[in-house]
């Protein structure tokens, strides 16, 4: 038989439909209506962004935060009915991986397992670091202090240190008080202070371990994690409304719109999860009608959730102390309600638990996905005899997660997953505008609403460029001011930006483009590049190592190449 060497070979609808029915004997049960789906994806949603990432956020950008989670679940909802059309086209369990199989080729699906990596594995990461800040902080309410060279990273520790040696011990937050400290009294090996987060580490691997015996999240585990998480959250809103000073509202964007828009990693981080959901659709009563329904529900929810306590956190304190991991304990403590803050920590920790437990159940997924179609090693779609899981995977699993977890800091890995993210995000909605143009999509029982884009995009891009040239004097001075190679440098991803939107009008034009899909493209585009140029420098190492593994093994491997 003549090998198929293209990059770009692709699996068709029919090919992954009958590979999905012959690998599971006889299908899954089909039991998920719309309220197991939010519930799922509530699940997989509200996790480390919700309980810590927004501190950060917050703490950049102030109360105006608020309006950016709004911003973003819009970029959201666009990317949200692009997944409910494949999900509806190609209803089987690998996710994005799967559609861009379908969409472009092996390559593109690849690239796309690579990035998903970075949103299950490294987002969990967050998620483990999130949930050691709330358990420490219930210890500390039960009276118990965990040593703190065994509670946080070394980064932190020898940031503080450094500082507190520099500037001066009234210069340093409680927090970096702590991590100096921790820096200080840390056992050594020769020079070297020994500094740790164990709790993190420790609850990946338990949580690992319990995914490998087969815990699986049944419909009830679920809902009463969701009951769970949800109270938390509005009891944070109630309790907390009564002790907002709204003149901790004023200045509502006390750094600008650029401080509001550094905490797009972290505000997007917040909404990462949604897309699970459509992992489940094989396991649907009725995919088309339900996934779209249950993804804009679960973002709507969402959005008023993080709307609402954004402006309590910021209204109970001073943005500028809200550079903590556990906010939503921490400003109780502030204003005194010790007896809050405890309850608070002791629920965040169950609550976070579930999140951590979703993401380590689906990573491994992914990577037995990939195995099966030879793009990784036939180990990784090993499953167990006896608890029939993909053990390998699992294991490999909680390694990687829990190795970082110890060593690093949170912002780092918010910064990765929400590039890659982003990333897969804006191929899935790039992915609906193939299924258009090739006319898979009459076979998409769910379609994102058409909107002709023909001449909508076009005339967007001329109305934005001439609002720019009108009323943009500042950002055009801020242009002319750099010289060429200042603007590569700093300005290369906003390049990029309207490029790509240039091009989107002139392609709209040509085949009458859907105008959600193409305004998912360059809404996730456009928070791309404000993500600034050290991620993205990271992302694109992450890119480049896939490639060498890709080139390395899958490209020969592969099922298709046969
Ligand atoms: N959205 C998920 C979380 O916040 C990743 O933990």
């Amino acid at each position: 038989m003549e090998k198929n060497t293209s990059l770009f070979r692709k699996k068709s609808v029919d090919q992954i439909l009958k590979d999905a029915h012959s690998a599971e004997e006889g299908g899954l049960a089909k039991i998920l209506g719309v309220r197991d789906l939010v519930s799922l994806g509530i699940a997989a949603i509200v996790g480390a962004g919700i309980f810590s990432t927004i501190g950060l956020a917050s703490f950049n950008g102030g109360p105006a935060v608020s309006l950016l989670f709004v911003f973003t679940a819009v970029a959201c909802v666009f990317t949200a009915l692009s997944y409910a059309q494949f999900a509806s086209t190609v209803p089987v369990s690998g996710s994005a991986y799967t559609y861009a199989y379908v969409a472009f080729g092996e390559l593109f699906a690849w690239i796309i397992g690579w990035a998903l990596i970075l949103e299950y594995a490294v987002s969990n990461m967050v998620v483990a670091i999130s949930w050691a800040e709330y358990f420490v902080s219930m210890l500390k309410g039960f009276g118990i202090t965990l040593p703190g060279w065994l509670t946080m990273n070394p980064v932190a520790a020898s940031e503080a240190f450094h500082k507190l040696q520099t500037s001066g011990q009234a210069t340093l937050t409680a927090y970096e008080r702590l991590a100096a400290h921790a820096f200080e009294v840390a056992p050594r090996v020769g020079d070297f202070p020994i500094i740790l987060n164990l709790p993190a580490g420790l609850v990946t691997l338990l949580v690992t371990a319990l995914v490998y015996i087969g815990i699986r999240e049944s419909r009830t585990a679920s809902n009463i994690m969701v009951i769970l998480k949800i109270g938390v959250v509005l009891l944070v809103i109630f309790a907390g409304a009564f002790y907002v000073k709204p003149e901790n509202w004023s200045p509502f964007a006390p750094n600008g719109v650029s401080g509001v828009l550094s905490g797009v990693a972290a505000v997007f981080f917040a909404f990462i999860g949604f897309d699970s959901i459509s992992t489940t659709a094989e396991e649907c009563k009725d995919p088309q009608r339900d996934m779209p329904r249950a993804m804009i529900y679960c973002l709507l929810i969402c959005t008023v959730l993080y709307v609402l306590i954004t402006l309590v956190l910021t209204g109970m304190v001073n943005y500028k102390e809200l550079n903590v991991s556990d906010p939503l304990a921490f400003v109780f403590q502030s204003v005194g309600l010790d007896f809050m803050a405890g309850l608070i920590s002791v629920s965040s920790v169950i609550a976070i638990t579930s999140a951590l437990l979703v993401y380590q159940l689906g990573q491994p997924r992914i990577w037995m996905t990939m195995s099966r179609d030879g793009l990784l090693w036939k180990k990784f779609s090993t499953i167990h005899p006896r608890y029939k899981t993909p053990s390998f995977a699992t294991i490999v699993t909680g390694v990687v997660v829990a190795v970082p977890a110890l060593f690093f800091k949170m912002d780092f890995f918010v910064d990765l997953t929400s590039v890659g993210t982003f990333f897969a995000f804006i191929l899935v909605c790039g992915g609906v505008l193939y299924l258009d143009h090739t006319g898979i999509s009459q076979r998409s029982k769910f379609r994102v609403p058409y909107i002709n884009g023909k001449f909508l995009i076009g005339g967007l891009f001329i109305l934005a460029v001439g609002g720019i040239l009108l009323y943009g004097q500042d950002t055009l001075k801020e242009w002319d001011a750099l010289s060429a190679s200042e603007i590569i440098e700093h300005k290369l991803l906003t390049i990029i930006f309207w490029i790509t939107w240039a091009t989107l009008s002139y392609l709209s034009f040509r085949y009458n483009f859907s105008s959600l899909p193409v305004a998912g493209i360059l809404t996730n585009l456009y928070l791309m590049t404000e993500l600034g140029s050290s991620n993205w420098l990271i992302f694109v190492i992450w890119l480049a190592i896939g490639l060498l593994i890709y080139f390395g093994y899958g490209y020969k491997k592969s099922k298709l190449a046969a």
